[in-house]
């Protein structure tokens, strides 16, 4: 079987749910003219989206869908449901189905190295957006559109560092991690780890991972609760799960953002509200709306304009006076 004919039959025997954002569509000529290869002359950009594990992440996708529509390009959508072996799937039909340019949000950072060798050896450009990968062969993608998630972890801890600057004693820390092997865990763990070392009063006494998730977030959050006698801090890598943790401290009949004080990053709106309640004393905040420059990105990657191999997004944080004022205006 020619690599061709093998690539086809992978494509056709995975189970890829593709939705297109703005009508049909599909595979279209090879030609890579500056119309696209949609059949109306639009450009088509497979996309393939992490999940929908948080309320970040259903503003991200709200923002691709509404910004490829705005931008008049035919978005062919997939959800990996969190699973690197559906994103693969998902890429490998749009390779096969010849998009003019593959958008993805890597679930995990390692492994894409051959499946992005394979959209290179067909001629179709990637852009990563929020999410990046490890590889080491900068030519498999064009650039990198996202948070830098080891500064937000590090504004976390820096958060803590002058919250406990006065003469404290010792600082117990849990910790809920993102998905395993993701950009965000990674990067926030170890930018907060590097805000607080050197000193020896931070102690992160337990870490686990709540993959990005509020039911995951209470439930680890529940087990800290059982196995840690003393717990000053919960440091969340995304605002569902401190939510979610919110819940168990309540149900143990504690108090969130004063009994233990919550630091977290995302900046929803959900997680604005319980700020303003006074159960979130900080939030760093991870924009999701990444839609415009995506799209404005992708347009220039298929017209083989020169990218910046790396942008990053504007981004601030939030103290709880900072959240009620942003409230009325939030988005998501
Ligand atoms: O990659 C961005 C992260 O993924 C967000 O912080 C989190 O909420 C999401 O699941």
């Amino acid at each position: 079987m020619s690599k061709r004919s093998a690539v086809a039959a992978l494509a056709a025997g995975a189970m890829v749910v593709v939705l297109t954002a703005c009508g049909s569509g599909g595979g279209g000529s090879a030609d890579k003219g500056s119309g696209g290869n949609s059949p109306g002359g639009k450009l088509v950009v497979g996309f393939s989206q992490v999940g929908a594990e948080s309320g970040w992440r259903t503003a991200n996708t709200k923002s691709v869908q509404e910004s490829a529509k705005k931008a008049g390009i035919e978005l062919k959508f997939s959800d990996a449901q969190q699973k690197q072996e559906n994103q693969i799937k998902a890429i490998r039909s749009f390779i096969q189905q010849k998009v003019d340019v593959i958008a993805f949000s890597p679930v995990v950072e390692s492994g894409w190295d051959t499946v992005l060798k394979e959209a290179k050896d067909a001629h179709i450009p990637v852009v990563l957006t929020d999410r990046a990968v490890d590889s080491k062969d900068e030519s498999l993608y064009a650039s990198f559109l996202g948070s830098d998630f080891v500064e937000e972890g590090r504004a976390a801890g820096d958060w803590l560092v002058k919250e406990y600057a006065a003469g404290s004693g010792e600082v117990n820390i849990v910790q809920l991690e993102g998905t395993t092997g993701s950009a965000p865990a990674n990067d926030r763990k170890s930018g907060f780890a590097d805000a607080v070392k050197g000193q020896p009063k931070f102690k992160i006494v337990a870490s686990q991972t709540g993959d990005f998730t509020r039911a995951k977030g209470k439930e680890v959050m529940q087990a800290f609760l059982k196995s840690q006698p003393k717990i000053d801090v919960l440091y969340a890598h995304n605002d569902d799960m401190a939510l979610g943790a919110i819940q168990a401290i309540e149900e143990a009949g504690k108090k969130p953002g004063t009994d233990i004080k919550i630091v977290s990053v995302d900046g929803v709106k959900d997680a604005l509200t319980a700020m303003s309640q006074g159960k979130i004393n900080f939030d760093v905040e991870c924009n999701p709306l990444l839609g415009d420059q995506l799209m404005d990105l992708v347009k220039k990657v298929k017209a083989g304009e020169q990218v910046p191999r790396r942008i990053k997004t504007e981004e601030g944080t939030f103290t709880p006076e900072q959240a009620a004022a942003a409230l009325p205006n939030r988005q998501y």
